[in-house]
């Protein structure tokens, strides 16, 4: 046997101890990376997840998380974090990440966070980081389908102020500008000429806008030769007026399309006459009156006066006929605070077939139909 120096014999065995060591630490190594990459992680997440100690856990509850291999990768990963990335399906963008810590570091629970990514976009999540405070609800607005976030700050003080109201009740208001004033800020209408036009106390018709196709109704069924209107209207409006005169019912056109000099002359006679906030309840203010854009027609029958329209059997006819033609009737009753109108029987609007149809069925005003369209998430 070749004999060691002392001090020889403690290095060899030292090495020896060494080699032992790392070759049953290679071993355990490649097993622990051998049961990671069967779970489906990357060389490059592996290499993180052993870095971080996060092997037994991984391995123990057996997990495969794309968005915890994401948050090791791009450099996100934060350990108090660890049962969110978990929890959570990943999205794929790059932020996505740091838009799990920034909402859980503001305060927001896993399920809060669940829901926030689920139903809003990139863009829509930073509006609610930004915000940099934890709003309470906030899924209860998230969920409803007429969410807009850039109305959050909206949604919150409207729902401060009527604390009984619904969340959809509180984004529908808001969304139609119900919780500012009338005429408190006023959109200038962009598409004038579109049968769906909205045209109400916060959208208002370009000054000079008249309609194209101006052609006058038929006076079997308007009051005189000078009820102008536009020619769809003009027909879908006399062929049920013929329908209506074949069961025996007449209704008149008394006052069709109305130009913006004629609105300011009739909504100043009723403000001299009954003061600015109750004219407000029955008179457009010039440039708001859907009057201008002749898709609307007042009514009236053979014998009552048009303020006793509703009490007509051609109104009863009207009100579950008219559709069919393409008419609704666009202030409704207890719809005031909606419409910003009192109850107009006699006012008919033209929206076309389908729009009429769906609007009788869910029973809404023109200006809920409208916002309900824009606002539909996907
Ligand atoms: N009377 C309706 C609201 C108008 O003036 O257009
Ligand atoms: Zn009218």
């Amino acid at each position: 046997m070749i004999k060691l120096k002392k001090y020889k014999y403690y290095i060899l065995m030292a090495v020896l101890c060494f080699l032992s060591f790392f070759i049953v630490f290679k071993l355990n190594y490649s097993e622990t990376e051998k049961e990671l990459k069967n779970l489906n992680y990357t060389s490059k997440a592996i290499k993180l997840i052993i870095e971080n100690n996060l092997a037994n856990y991984i391995l123990n509850n057996n997990i495969y998380s794309e968005t915890l291999e994401a948050a090791l990768i791009k450099g996100y990963y934060n350990k108090k974090n660890l049962d969110l990335y978990v929890d959570l399906e990943y999205k794929d963008y790059d932020k996505y990440v740091y838009h799990l810590n920034e909402l859980k570091k503001i305060g927001y629970k896993n399920d809060e966070i669940n829901i926030i990514i689920n139903h809003l976009n990139e863009e829509e999540i930073e509006i609610i980081i930004n915000k940099q405070e934890k709003l309470n609800n906030l899924s209860y607005f998230i969920i409803d389908p007429y969410f807009n976030p850039d109305y959050l700050k909206r949604y919150y003080s409207y729902k401060n102020k009527y604390n009984n109201y619904e969340f959809g009740k509180i984004i529908s208001h808001v969304n139609m500008n119900l919780d500012l004033n009338f005429y408190e800020v006023i959109d200038i209408i962009e598409n004038p000429n579109d049968i769906l036009v909205l045209v109400n106390k916060y959208n208002q018709l370009p000054n000079d806008y008249i309609p194209e196709n101006l052609v006058n109704i038929n006076i079997k069924c308007a009051i005189n030769h000078h009820m102008f209107t536009i020619k769809e209207v003009k027909e879908a409006f006399e062929e049920m007026c013929m329908d209506l005169k074949s069961i025996g019912l007449n209704i008149k056109v008394l006052s069709a399309y109305r130009n913006y000099d004629s609105q300011m002359k009739l909504y100043t006679r009723y403000v001299e006459r009954d003061g600015e906030e109750a004219a407000n309840t029955y008179s457009a203010k010039p440039g708001h009156s859907e009057h201008q854009t002749g898709l609307a027609l007042d009514v009236k029958n053979n014998t009552l006066s048009f303020t006793e329209f509703d009490k007509t059997l051609e109104y009863t006819w009207l009100k579950s006929n008219a559709h069919q033609y393409g008419f609704i009737i666009r202030y409704p009753k207890n719809k005031e605070h909606i419409t910003g109108y009192k109850y107009e029987p006699w006012h008919l609007r033209y929206v076309g077939i389908e729009t009429a149809t769906e609007m009788l069925e869910q029973d809404l005003t023109f200006d809920e139909y409208y916002s309900k369209k824009k606002y539909r998430r996907n």
